[in-house]
């Protein structure tokens, strides 16, 4: 495959089990992924790269909506410009003004009314959504399916409370998904955790991946002790007094690359969003549902430890090994039957039948504007 540096599983470089997966570099195409709180989305436009695309989010009129983020006059990042009428964004250098539904000039300011640049230019608009504290935005082909599919459904239930944390991190988010989902780290990396001061993990566990509802896989625990002999070593791990909570924890995956992890009362999400080749953006949800002091209750739990202590310190460590990981090559053991459970069900990633390569809109000049990478598959 051409895109081997990038390659992520298997014994060696250019030889590969999974090469939807091992090709999906910026990710898989067809899918709605969380990018933004909808807190930090105002009036001032926010620019990121997602998918290695440049893209600027912006707030018109109350409703959220994503640009391609570049000018097709002269290549300069729309992001730094302004809003010079309602429904429009007018780029800093030279005044061409985009419409925020269709992305086609409506104006060049700097040409008079008369320019015929409208209308003939323009610039890739996103599907945006906003659900559950998050601006969602859709990634591939035309029409993009309902967002109700990539958004968990526990996210969507009336009564809750949220704790969100965004991070921009280093490594690959196929990494970063595999370490999600890994299932023996949790026993070793994270046992001196603050988070788990109080709590016993297990030594080892034995798991299955069973399919579940919705497009989950979820490591199903078959086997486990808190403490064994390790043969000519001793026992491991030491059983302290003050560890008084013994856990198993239920975690499960699915596509695009969402992880969720049940920790009884509340949930806990993430998310892997592609940003550049090797980067990833790292977004954790917190949730509770509940009402009224309850769920105010967990607001003050979310802000007072548990986003200090388990969306960072604890996922912190996270961070430092995906950032290190290097493979192929690898060699797998037991406990990856999670990791190659997630890698079978990407090789599984969405195809849109038919479906037109665009966003929203496609402008007519795209591709003499050269916009045209946003309808390249990076599978190519
Ligand atoms: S570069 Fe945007 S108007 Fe000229
Ligand atoms: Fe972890």
């Amino acid at each position: 495959m051409s895109d081997a540096p990038y390659q992520v599983t298997g014994l060696k470089r250019g030889v590969t089990r999974y090469p939807n997966y091992d090709a999906a570099i910026l990710g898989f195409r067809n899918y709605w992924y969380p990018a933004m709180r909808s807190s930090d989305l105002g009036h001032k436009p926010v620019a990121l790269t997602l998918f290695g695309e440049k893209i600027m989010f912006y707030r018109d009129q109350g409703r959220a909506c994503a640009l391609e983020d570049r000018c097709p006059h002269r290549g300069i990042r729309l992001s730094i410009g302004k809003q010079e009428f309602p429904g429009t964004f007018t780029c800093r250098y030279h005044g061409w003004t985009f419409d925020l539904k269709t992305g086609l000039v409506v104006a060049a300011l700097t040409d008079g009314p008369k320019s015929p640049v409208c209308g003939r230019a323009g610039v890739v608009v996103y599907p945006v959504e906003e659900r559950a504290g998050l601006v969602w935005i859709y990634h591939g082909e035309s029409p993009a399916p309902p967002i109700d599919w990539d958004v968990p459904g526990e996210l969507l239930h009336k009564d809750r409370a949220v704790g969100i944390r965004i991070s921009d991190r280093p490594g690959d988010w196929r990494h970063a998904a595999e370490n999600g989902f890994d299932e023996g780290h949790g026993k070793y990396l994270h046992r001196d955790s603050i988070f788990v001061t109080f709590q016993h993990p297990p030594a080892w566990v034995h798991s299955d991946v069973i399919a579940e509802d919705d497009g989950w896989i979820t490591r199903s625990t078959k086997d486990f002790a808190f403490q064994d002999d390790y043969p000519g070593l001793g026992r491991w791990p030491k059983m302290r007094r003050w560890k008084t909570t013994k856990i198993l924890s239920r975690a499960s995956i699915r596509l695009p690359g969402t992880l969720r992890i049940h920790f009884g009362e509340w949930i806990h999400f993430e998310w892997y969003v592609p940003t550049t080749p090797g980067r990833h953006r790292y977004i954790q949800l917190a949730i509770k549902h509940a009402r009224g002091l309850d769920a105010l209750l967990f607001k003050l739990r979310y802000w007072t430890y548990l986003r200090w202590l388990f969306h960072g310190r604890f996922n912190d460590q996270d961070a430092r090994v995906v950032e290190m990981m290097e493979t192929p090559p690898e060699q797998l053991f037991g406990p990856d039957r999670s990791i190659i459970g997630w890698r079978k069900l990407a090789e599984k990633a969405r195809v849109i039948a038919g479906g037109e390569p665009a966003a929203a809109s496609a402008p007519p000049s795209r591709t003499e504007t050269g916009s045209t990478q946003q309808f390249v598959s990076e599978e190519s």
